[in-house]
């Protein structure tokens, strides 16, 4: 291990950071360390463009508390998991400092549309910044697991995988970029169905599939070869490939998931119209194929070229209040203190 250096005893300790949310399309469920936030599975994302998290954070000397504002309020079970992700960077530089955080979330938090994902990773991102820690991006992204398992994945951008890895501390379950987001610009129409915070968020809902459900060692057993055969599809740009796999690997989670006890039943009426939608759509040749995560929204991920067809299709059916329209986008990043409201 290297020495990790001290913050910098002058301040401002002050720092402020975006992270996009992704999408899983070979989908992470399950975790074998709860304390490390070890996954079952390795999983493989997109990070998008146009969907943010916007954190700052700034740490006090001597001050012994922390104070979280997520979307201009503050919520307590928020602000003890915001406490235990900054616990692991304070722990790094030695400090044991009380923060003044500040998120917004440009879209619906805790409903299926990777809130976690970028708000851990954004989180992260300035809370080292801010204690003027010298992380790697793959140390950021291993604090990001620890914090959210899919907050991991958002540290890059473009196409991304999250390895399984080997060793009992974690340090190799450690995300790495596959393909720029340029070297192949799917875009992503996202259909809101509903804004409402999910009933079992992602981290009790996969504990609850691993205690109860039946088909965990079939999931675990299979992830493997729908991972190749999504890295192939990525690496060959194959859409038609990717688009199998991927919708394998969505309905193969839901299954699990369902299959809990009581069952974990994420999707709406209109969740799956929007699939049925997608999947005429694509039989009329349009490249389109969906992926649903922990949650009732429909990510429809096509060409480019069919972006306003997906989009006008979803937009058609009942029950679908929005429907969102996104690239894909770069990893974390630092940005002006001022870009995010105390
Ligand atoms: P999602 O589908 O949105 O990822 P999860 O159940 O995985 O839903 O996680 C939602 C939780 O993530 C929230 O209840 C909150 O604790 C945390 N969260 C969401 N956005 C942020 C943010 N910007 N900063 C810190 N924590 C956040
Ligand atoms: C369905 O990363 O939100 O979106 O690690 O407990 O915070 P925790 O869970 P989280 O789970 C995401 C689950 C998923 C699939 C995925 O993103 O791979
Ligand atoms: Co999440």
């Amino acid at each position: 291990m290297t020495r990790e250096p001290r913050a910098d005893a002058h301040g401002p300790f002050h720092a402020a950071s975006q992270a996009q949310p992704n999408i899983a399309l070979i989908k992470y469920w399950g975790k074998r360390d709860a304390a490390l936030n070890l996954p079952v599975v390795g999983s493989i994302s997109i990070t998008l463009d146009s969907l943010w998290t916007r954190t700052q954070v700034r740490f006090t000397p001597e001050q012994t508390y922390d104070r979280v504002s997520l979307n201009g309020r503050s919520d307590e079970a928020e602000a003890k998991r915001v406490t235990a992700c900054l616990n692991l960077l304070r722990e790094r530089a030695g400090v044991a400092w009380g923060a003044d955080v500040a998120s917004q979330n440009n879209f619906p938090t805790a409903a299926g549309l990777a809130s976690s994902a970028s708000g851990f990773a954004a989180l992260v991102h300035a809370g080292a910044n801010a204690l003027n820690l010298q992380l790697s991006d793959a140390e950021l992204s291993v604090l990001a697991r620890r914090c959210s398992g899919s907050a991991a994945r958002s540290i890059f951008g473009g196409y991304v995988e999250w390895a399984h890895g080997q060793r009992a501390d974690g340090t190799d379950s450690v995300a790495t970029p596959l393909l720029d987001a340029d070297a192949w610009p799917l875009r992503v129409a996202v259909a809101i169905t509903s804004t409402a915070a999910k009933q079992i968020g992602s981290s009790e809902g996969m504990n609850r599939t691993a205690r109860t459900s039946p088909y965990q060692s079939a999931w675990i057993d299979t992830q493997e070869a729908d991972l190749a055969t999504a890295r192939d599809a990525i690496h060959a740009r194959d859409f038609d490939a990717l688009a199998l796999i991927s919708e394998h690997s969505c309905l193969k989670m839901h299954a699990l998931a369902m299959a809990s006890q009581p069952g974990l039943l994420y999707w709406n009426g209109a969740t799956m119209e929007c699939m049925h939608r997608v999947r005429a759509l694509r039989q009329q040749g349009v490249p389109v194929f969906f992926t649903v995560d922990a949650g009732p929204q429909v990510k429809a991920v096509c060409a480019p070229s069919a972006i306003e067809q997906v989009k006008a299709a979803l937009r058609d059916v009942p029950g679908v209040l929005d429907v969102h329209d996104t690239g894909l986008g770069a990893g974390v990043r630092a940005i002006a203190k001022d870009a995010v409201e105390a």
